[in-house]
């Protein structure tokens, strides 16, 4: 695959249509929470602004399903882009239309519109050909910065790309590819994942394509459990999902057979609520108790997770090992956080709670490369091709 680089497009003076992803996490004011992803933009967007560039900014909001809904409109995006730009960001409130030629046609060198979520257009999540013709007649340039969103085979992510003379990848889209490249395709050995989260479903599909690839996979959080059901422990309490125990078993089979470890809970942090307060209780992951869930890792594990850590070349987490918003159930993600941060391994995390967690435990600025992708993450590591990033071969 050959993928153009912004830097071999002379963009000077052109219409340049971006696809960003925007989608950042609102608060319950509808006000923007993280601004992580529009931050991880601005190299592109500067970049286009010093080159002369007339710059079309798009992205999507939420998951509005093709109608306007006003509190996931772009609106904000575009006035917190002006204060981190310190430039005049402008808005229009439409994706396709009059409207929006109208601002493109007055678009100076230099200048920023950001048009209204995509989303709110049904044609945009259908890779409708009309609208995807829609978006490419206001553009000369397109270019795809939005690794967010790469999973997707959206009009804006798709369809568009083909209809524009010239096409690229921003500087996001760019440096995902190389850093999670360089944790799949050439990694330094020994290779260590470290896997968590609720759901071990998520996870199947992933776990199945790496386990090839990886020396060590390190399982915590809710997924351990399914885990340790599939080994014939009873979990107590634990949430598990019963239909993905035959999975479970394949997998640490497959892996087995391949000569990947895959390392499971020793001991676990105990409790008969997920709430703050309660009593908690640490026990081998043998023997939980009936009514009693398994909520974090213990030190056992802990400790046998870090040996692990430490030896790596190459860590990539996903999913944190418990409940980790809960002080009683954090130690473990906190603790796992932290010895992933004094390695000397390259280390690559992605996810949304991965990066939450990471961020509580005050350890993001020492991670190799933090992925704004979640599900185009989990993607990547599926050993999919992802849409967005086909359709920018040249
Ligand atoms: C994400 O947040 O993972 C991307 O923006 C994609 O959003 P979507 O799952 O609504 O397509």
């Amino acid at each position: 695959m050959s993928v153009k680089d912004i830097r071999e497009i002379d963009l000077k003076g052109k219409r340049v249509l971006f696809r960003f992803d925007f989608n950042a996490p609102l608060d319950a004011n509808g006000a923007i929470k993280d601004d992580t992803r529009l931050r991880r933009a601005l190299p592109t967007i500067k970049y286009a602004v010093d080159h002369g560039a007339k710059s079309i900014l798009t992205s999507h909001l939420g998951r509005p399903k093709g109608e306007v809904r006003s509190e996931l409109s772009l609106k904000p995006v575009a006035n917190k882009l002006s204060e981190l730009l310190g430039a005049e960001v402008r808005f229009v409130n439409e994706s396709v239309g009059p409207d929006v030629e109208k601002a493109v046609a007055e678009l100076p060198e230099g200048g920023l519109l950001l048009l209204e979520n995509l989303r709110f257009h049904p044609g945009e999540t259908k890779n409708d050909p009309e609208f995807s013709k829609q978006l490419a007649s206001i553009a000369d340039v397109y270019v795809n910065d939005a690794f967010g969103t790469a999973h997707r085979a959206h009009a804006s992510t798709v369809g568009v790309a083909d209809l524009v003379k010239e096409k690229a990848a921003g500087f996001l889209m760019k440096e995902e590819l190389d850093n999670l490249s360089k944790a799949f395709a050439n990694p330094t050995h020994p290779v260590v994942s470290i896997f968590g989260g609720a759901k071990v479903s998520d996870k199947m599909g992933v776990l199945r394509h790496i386990l090839t690839k990886m020396d060590t996979i390190l399982v915590g959080g809710g997924m351990a459990n399914t885990f340790l059901k599939a080994y014939g422990y009873d979990v107590g309490g634990s949430k598990i999902e019963e239909d993905m125990t035959n999975l479970a078993w394949d997998i640490l089979r497959a892996a087995g057979e391949r000569g990947c470890a895959v390392l499971l809970p020793d001991d676990v942090v105990i409790a008969e609520k997920m709430e703050q307060g309660v009593a908690t209780r640490v026990v081998d992951a043998s023997e939980i108790p009936a009514g009693h869930m398994a909520l974090d890792i213990g030190p056992k594990t802990i400790a046998l997770f870090k040996e692990r850590i430490a030896d790596a070349g190459t860590i990539i987490w996903n999913g944190p090992m418990g409940v980790f918003e809960i002080p009683e159930f954090s130690k473990g993600s906190m603790e796992i956080a932290k010895a992933v941060a004094d390695s000397t391994a390259f280390t690559l995390i992605g996810g949304g709670d991965t990066l939450r967690a990471a961020a509580q435990a005050g350890i993001s600025d020492k991670i190799s490369y933090i992925s704004t992708g979640g599900g185009a993450f989990m993607e990547f590591m599926e050993g999919k091709t992802l849409p967005g990033v086909a359709a920018l071969d040249t």
